[in-house]
């Protein structure tokens, strides 16, 4: 059997971690053959590929990124796309396919198993946003990094006296703002599944003061205000038609300064969130979801993805993870809500 694995949409800790275990366990244990591509999709679409063998993969456990590269390559919308892939796996006598991605990587994965493809997938996504997985890998360390960017802000803005605003990422989905928020002791959590009310946060803030302390606000690049739009920098579409998040933490501040009079400041995390090391709870998660989908493989059990429900590894179909996010729930929110102001 030859294998090919890639990797697609945005890095996440924990790739490499995934690749190590689909290659190790392939090799030794099932005498497999590996064919890395390179960048996402366009790695079968383009014929472009790179060796993958126990030495390659040997020191990346920890490391964060992915060997293989990553873009948001979608090949559904190239003309033809379907059938160039076809064809380069034919050249290269691939039999299966492992593709480890988010909503956008395994909504592709799902296409391709119903035209016939042999593809087993991993969920992969800091946003924590893919159904039927209880948690994916990548959010944990995503969620330890900006809970320690909050820490450091309540000090700074405690001796400033000031607002201090941090925008996480979280495009649909507010899981990081959710955690870090509650983990950071933030005094206000803004989330895209809950419209705030820009008079309540201003509340929030006041209220903060009146305690003597600094405010510390914790926002998703995808939060809305009350019947407002989304805050964007730039307004071009990646090819699976979506524009390119930050700006809400900019734009509160300034509310908030003119409204308070009091000093508000942002702070983006941005790509921060996603480079790195992982933590060992996204290694661990990571290995099991990598030795499990190489077992998928070697059962044929063909448009499944690898899921954590509990504490157990189990398979799913693609569509239950891609169909429909996992938002927070309201009441998930509520109990946050218990430490606003
Ligand atoms: O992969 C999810 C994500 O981290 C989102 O939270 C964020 O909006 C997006 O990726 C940013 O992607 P890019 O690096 O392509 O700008």
């Amino acid at each position: 059997m030859r294998v090919g694995v890639l990797t697609g949409g945005g890095d996440c800790p924990g790739l490499n971690a995934v690749i190590r275990a689909v290659v190790r366990r392939g090799v030794t244990e099932y005498g497999y053959e590996f064919v890395g591509f390179r960048d996402g999709w366009k790695g079968p679409l383009e014929g472009s590929t790179m060796p993958l063998d126990i030495a390659a993969v040997r020191g990346i456990l920890p490391r964060g990124g992915t060997i293989l590269g990553s873009s948001r390559t979608n090949p559904i919308k190239v003309e033809g796309g379907i059938e160039r892939i076809e064809q380069n796996l034919q050249t290269l006598g691939i039999d299966a396919l492992v593709a480890i991605g988010g909503e956008d990587t395994l909504g592709v994965a799902t296409t391709l198993t119903e035209h016939g493809f042999h593809v087993v997938g991993v969920p992969k996504t800091i946003d924590n946003d893919l159904s039927a997985t209880d948690y994916t890998f990548g959010f944990d360390t995503a969620v330890g990094i900006a809970t320690e960017a909050i820490d450091r802000l309540h000090t700074t803005a405690e001796s400033h006296h000031r607002i201090l605003i941090c925008e996480v990422m979280g495009r649909h989905a507010g899981w990081i703002a959710l955690h870090s928020g509650m983990a950071g002791g933030a005094n206000a959590i803004l989330i895209p599944e809950v419209e705030f009310d820009l008079d309540e946060v201003i509340g929030w803030v006041e209220s903060r003061f009146k305690a003597s302390y600094a405010p510390i606000i914790v926002v998703s690049e995808g939060a809305l205000p009350k019947g407002g739009d989304l805050v964007t920098k730039d307004t071009t579409l990646d090819a699976f038609g979506h524009v390119k998040l930050s700006g809400i933490g900019d734009w509160l501040a300034q509310q908030i300064e003119s409204r308070t009079g009091h000093e508000a400041r942002t702070t983006v995390l941005g790509h921060i969130q996603r480079g790195g090391t992982p933590t060992a709870f996204d290694r661990v998660l990571a290995t099991r979801f990598g030795l499990n989908a190489i077992s998928a493989v070697k059962d044929e059990a063909w448009g499944t993805m690898v899921a954590l429900q509990g504490t157990d590894i189990v398979r799913v179909p693609l569509q239950a993870a891609t169909g429909v996010l996992k938002t927070v729930p309201l009441a998930r929110y509520e109990e946050a809500r218990s430490f606003f102001g």
